[in-house]
């Protein structure tokens, strides 16, 4: 694609408000003779002709200065960190448009001391920041400022890569570096259905131990990452075949395929991201949730699900059989979160129906009576309160009662 129709793609991609804000910007970046670009995922998607969502502006200098020379002039507030010469502005009321903020971002290199290290940064040419990036498709920078308005920088051939389907990295530490772009190279591929090169999948092998090295939360993110994306079942396979997923942790290789098949579902109570772990891990055990949850350290929303979702498994049997009432007080141990994702991938019988049953209906239940109206009875306050309400639920649960004067009737013949 001719990089000045990128430039005029971007503008159109833009509404009237955050095309007025990034004409700010490139005035006074221009007027301030410093470079400007946008980096990285947005040229790529804006190349690839897909919705761009946001972006972050590159400056090839301080954009921290740039940031409060905008604040300064146009209003709202910048935050700073000065480690990453990274600025946020927080945009007065008539630039904000689907965004309350723009981050401006200095061009930096990026060196790694040892392998999944944290990078050590520092300020650096528009050059030096795209070598430090993961793909050649990921390391493209379209120039916005003044007469470069248009120019793309492509220093390692990524509109090539891009046109040929190709996820290929920078140099063959790559991965040394970061382990986790292994996870992003299946994802670009899996998202666009592109190839990962043959060199860089040779890289894997050499780079795979040092996964073990990556912080819980780096690797989650990356998982993260792979469940949100609606092709994440292929993705899923793909890092199985590469053993990306056993040494994060062997369990996590041992899928269940047709679990899996339920992460393609239009169900929108399987389309968030804890539904879409709980389908892929409902076959484990709950030794293996915790085990991986040592690993991962989950979020304690998320651990519930996975412990409920674990747990049911075990119990499937004692369902069958029993009258809602009975059923309720089984059903009321688990998450309602983990028993949708469960209904969901269970196969028609008595147990899905049970299960659903309590989702719609059972669940919602309540009997008329209320603690206050035993209290105006005057039952002295304790333990009875609780039995006498779960009897009554229990009555409405299985049709033996169907009014409230039958309520009523059962409720003193209890008190009787
Ligand atoms: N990047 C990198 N190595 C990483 C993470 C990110 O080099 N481990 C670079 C890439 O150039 C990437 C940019 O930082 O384009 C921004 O990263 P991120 O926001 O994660 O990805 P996007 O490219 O915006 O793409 P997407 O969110 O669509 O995956």
């Amino acid at each position: 694609m001719d990089s000045h129709n990128l430039a005029e793609l971007l503008k159109r991609s833009l509404g009237e408000v955050r095309l007025r804000l990034i004409q700010l910007v490139l005035d006074e970046a221009t007027q301030r003779n410093l470079p400007l670009y946008i980096v990285g995922g947005a040229v790529r998607d804006l190349a690839l002709e897909r919705p761009v969502n946001d972006f972050d502006l590159t400056a090839e200098g301080d954009a921290i200065v740039l940031a409060r020379a905008l604040s300064k002039k146009h209003g709202g507030g910048v935050t700073a960190h000065t480690k990453f010469g990274t600025a946020k502005w927080f945009l007065p009321q008539d630039l904000k448009a689907d965004h309350d903020t723009l981050d401006l971002i200095s061009a930096r290199s990026e060196t790694y001391q040892y392998p999944a290290a944290l990078p050590t940064v520092a300020s650096g040419t528009i050059a030096e920041d795209l070598r430090r990036r993961d793909f050649s498709i990921n390391a493209m920078a379209l120039r916005l400022d003044g007469t470069h308005f248009g120019e793309l920088r492509d220093d390692f051939h990524g509109m090539d890569d891009l046109q040929k389907g190709i996820v290929r990295v920078l140099h063959p530490r790559s991965f040394l570096d970061d382990p986790t772009r292994m996870y992003r190279a299946v994802r670009y591929e899996g998202r666009y259905a592109f190839k990962i090169a043959e060199e860089t999948l040779a890289l894997i092998p050499e780079a795979r131990p040092f996964v073990e090295k990556l912080s819980a939360q780096r690797i989650r993110h990356e998982l993260d990452l792979i469940l949100d994306e609606p092709n994440a079942v292929s993705m899923l396979k793909r890092l199985d075949e590469l053993d990306l997923l056993s040494c994060i942790h062997p369990a996590l290789a041992d899928f269940d395929r047709s679990n899996l098949a339920h992460l393609q579902s239009d169900d929108p109570a399987l389309q968030t991201r804890n539904s879409r772990w709980a389908l892929w891990l409902m076959h484990l055990s709950d030794q293996d949730i915790e085990l991986i949850n040592e690993r991962l350290h989950f979020t304690a929303e998320l651990l519930k699900i996975l412990r409920s979702v674990a747990l049911f498994e075990t119990n499937l049997p004692t369902l069958r059989g029993l009258k809602p009432s009975e059923a309720v007080i089984i059903l009321e141990s688990y998450s309602i979160k983990a028993l949708e994702v469960i209904s969901a991938a269970l196969p028609e019988g008595e147990i899905k129906n049970t299960l659903n049953q309590y989702l719609s209906e059972w669940w919602h239940v309540k009997p008329k009576t209320t603690g206050h109206d035993l209290k105006k009875r005057g039952i002295p306050p304790g333990p009875k309160y609780n039995e006498i309400l779960r009897r009554l639920r229990a009555a409405w649960l299985d049709g033996e009662v169907k009014t409230e004067e039958e309520e009523k009737e059962l409720l003193n013949n209890l008190l009787r």
